[in-house]
């Protein structure tokens, strides 16, 4: 099979949309999630979001990276955040990706993206944003550290981890979640859902042996 080799000039060449689908393809499959947030005065906001990592378990950390509000775009995700401290990650399965991408429109501020696409709101008083109801893992975070970024003006959002929901048959007894249980999307770049499947898994690795699966 042929293989493309590009070079940092080549991508600089390439049109930005073109550029942004290709990039936006690098980092593998990434997790899909929805992410609920609320204004100040309440107005409710759902948008997909990709960029969620691991900080670290003690405490419980997440990050993701927000784009910055440009001229011709809000971001009230972003602005939800800074106002409240509050947000909800909330995964979705496959057939409910047409919902969840819908999400990612431009809806104006005064459009909640719950009603618009067709999910319901539940509120955990006195969180101060809300999950999507019956969603098979859902968190609630609170706002720990926020850094813009200063190569490119995206911004650095790290919560803590402070409320979890998920089904209990996907939980190991080891602790860990099994995430094909809980039959969760994944997405590939910013267009295409998946579900993976139970994959394989092993033993923290030793330097003495292959890894063996569980
Ligand atoms: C699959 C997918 C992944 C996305 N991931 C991100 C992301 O990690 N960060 C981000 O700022 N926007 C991301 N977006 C774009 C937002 O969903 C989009 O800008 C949305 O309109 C934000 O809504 P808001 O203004 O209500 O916050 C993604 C879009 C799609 C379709």
């Amino acid at each position: 099979m042929k293989t493309i080799s590009l070079t940092g000039e080549d991508l600089a060449e390439l049109s930005s949309e073109r550029r942004a689908l290709l990039i936006n393809s690098l980092p593998g499959y990434k997790p899909a999630m929805l992410v609920g947030t609320a204004s100040g005065d309440g107005d409710s906001n759902l948008a997909i979001i990709s960029s969620h990592f691991h900080l670290g378990s003690r405490p419980p950390l997440l990050a993701m990276i927000l784009r910055p509000d440009t001229g011709n775009s809000e971001r009230h995700t972003l602005r939800n955040i800074l106002d409240t401290g509050h947000w909800t990650l909330n995964g979705f399965t496959l057939s409910q990706a047409s919902k969840a991408h819908h999400t990612s429109a431009s809806f104006p501020k005064s459009v909640s993206e719950f009603g618009a696409c067709g999910f319901c709101e539940s509120w955990r008083p006195p969180f101060k944003a809300p999950f999507v109801e019956s969603a098979p893992l859902a968190a609630g975070c609170l706002l720990r550290e926020h850094q813009p970024l200063r190569i490119n003006g995206t911004h650095l959002i790290i919560g803590e981890v402070v409320h979890l929901d998920f089904l209990e048959v996907a939980q190991r007894p080891d602790g860990a979640l099994v995430l094909d249980q809980m039959a969760l999307a994944a997405v590939s770049g910013l267009d295409t859902y998946t579900a993976p499947g139970a994959g394989v898994s092993y033993p923290p690795a030793s330097i003495d042996s292959t890894p063996q699966p569980r």
